[in-house]
């Protein structure tokens, strides 16, 4: 299998954590006799200080030509004064919007090995495993008309929330089938109480699980999910949502595992998959090897799968992902238990890279019998 990836370190410990991604898919490819090729571009706070666009034209053909997009993280806090359109986070908006990936998903699991590092009570966290899928090119994020207008005193500002049913239906789609090989539930997110985006939602991803009569579907208001989560997280299996609930219940759903650190995401549906950690720029560690890389490195498992139909190549990076956390190795966020090994960034890389080559040896071992 030949894969062209584009690597967009970004922003803050983007880079860091996408050197052990990009570490553990040579280790994969290497394995497996896969050609992966990697070609660096900027994007972000990087790109607006080198090239004065935080998505540069070349960054853009690049990534349109390539099969999949690894990336770090974008923002950085030197830009936060800057309008919307003029920050490291519109590259990564316009970047989705080009690359046409409408569904994001976001597994949020819950490892044994690091239940404790959670705040909630091991008891309610252990065993967690939700897989959120946010709409991601619709909603607040993009809808028209959006700004500000007047002057300071009397300024208003304006974003629209606007959904169609086809933005909707396809975006349902992908929780239906995702829930297919899972625990066959969907829980769809909304605030049809008080929104008509929400009513218009709930009726679409209502008619559509009539396509799906094996997946039982409920419905939560936002506020009562929020709450749901984090004193019941097993109730869930598949949660549906718009772009900006998806975004705010994610971080939420980060808790659960114990650090927004460890949740990697894909963005499908679109000529090109996007692959990156949900984890922000986090300014204030960069560059101090202390990041947690486990979410870059769960991304790359979701890119061989999604980007290269490598199911067996993904489900082992996965399995290494596992054997490191049991093993007890740890960065500093996940560590609050006090037991394992603190481990740097690149050592948590290099662990996954070894882990991936035992778990190869033991299945050609098996195979040899
Ligand atoms: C995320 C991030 C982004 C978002 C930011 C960086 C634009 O928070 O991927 O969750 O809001 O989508
Ligand atoms: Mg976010």
């Amino acid at each position: 299998m030949k894969l062209k990836i584009t690597i967009l370190e970004g922003d803050g410990v983007g880079p860091e954590v996408t050197r052990e991604a990009v570490r553990v898919l040579r280790t994969t490819a290497g394995l497996h006799g896969h050609q992966f090729t990697f070609t660096k571009q900027l994007i972000g706070g990087a790109a607006i200080s080198e090239a004065g666009s935080p998505l540069p034209r070349t960054t853009l053909d690049a990534c349109l030509a390539s099969d999949a997009v690894l990336l770090g993280a974008v923002g950085a806090p030197r830009f936060d004064s800057l309008p919307p359109s003029a920050r490291p986070e519109a590259g990564l908006l316009l970047l989705r919007r080009a690359l046409g990936g409408y569904a994001n998903l976001r597994p949020a699991i819950s490892y044994d090995a690091i239940a404790a590092a959670s705040p909630l009570r091991p008891e309610i966290a252990r065993g967690a495993n939700i897989l959120i899928v946010r709409e991601l090119l619709g909603g607040l994020y993009f809808g028209e008309p959006r700004g500000l207008t007047g002057d300071n005193g009397n300024s208003v500002a304006v974003n629209t929330m606007s959904y169609s049913v086809a933005e909707i239906e396809r975006v349902a789609r992908v929780a239906f089938v995702a829930a297919l090989q899972r625990h066959k539930r969907v829980t769809s997110v909304d605030k049809a109480n008080v929104l008509e985006t929400s009513q218009l939602w709930r009726a679409t991803v209502t008619r559509v699980a009539k396509d799906y009569p094996e997946v039982a579907l409920d419905h939560l208001y936002v506020d009562a999910c929020a709450m749901h989560l984090i004193t019941n997280p097993r109730r869930f299996d598949v949660l549906l949502t718009e772009n900006l609930f998806g975004d705010i219940l994610s971080d939420e759903a980060a808790v659960i595992t114990g650090s927004l650190g460890m949740l990697g995401s894909a963005t499908i549906g679109g000529e090109v998959g996007l692959y990156e950690p949900v984890h922000g720029s986090a300014p204030d560690i960069a560059g101090r090897g202390i990041a947690n890389p486990f979410g870059a490195i769960a991304s790359a498992a979701l890119l061989l799968r999604y980007s290269g139909g490598l199911e067996r190549e993904a489900d082992d990076l996965e399995e290494a992902i596992q054997f490191v956390l049991n093993a007890g190795y740890r960065t500093p966020d996940i560590s609050a238990d006090g037991f394992g090994h603190l481990a740097t960034t690149s050592e948590i890389g290099e662990l996954v890279a070894e882990a991936l080559a035992e778990i190869a040896d033991v299945r050609h071992a098996y195979h040899a019998v």
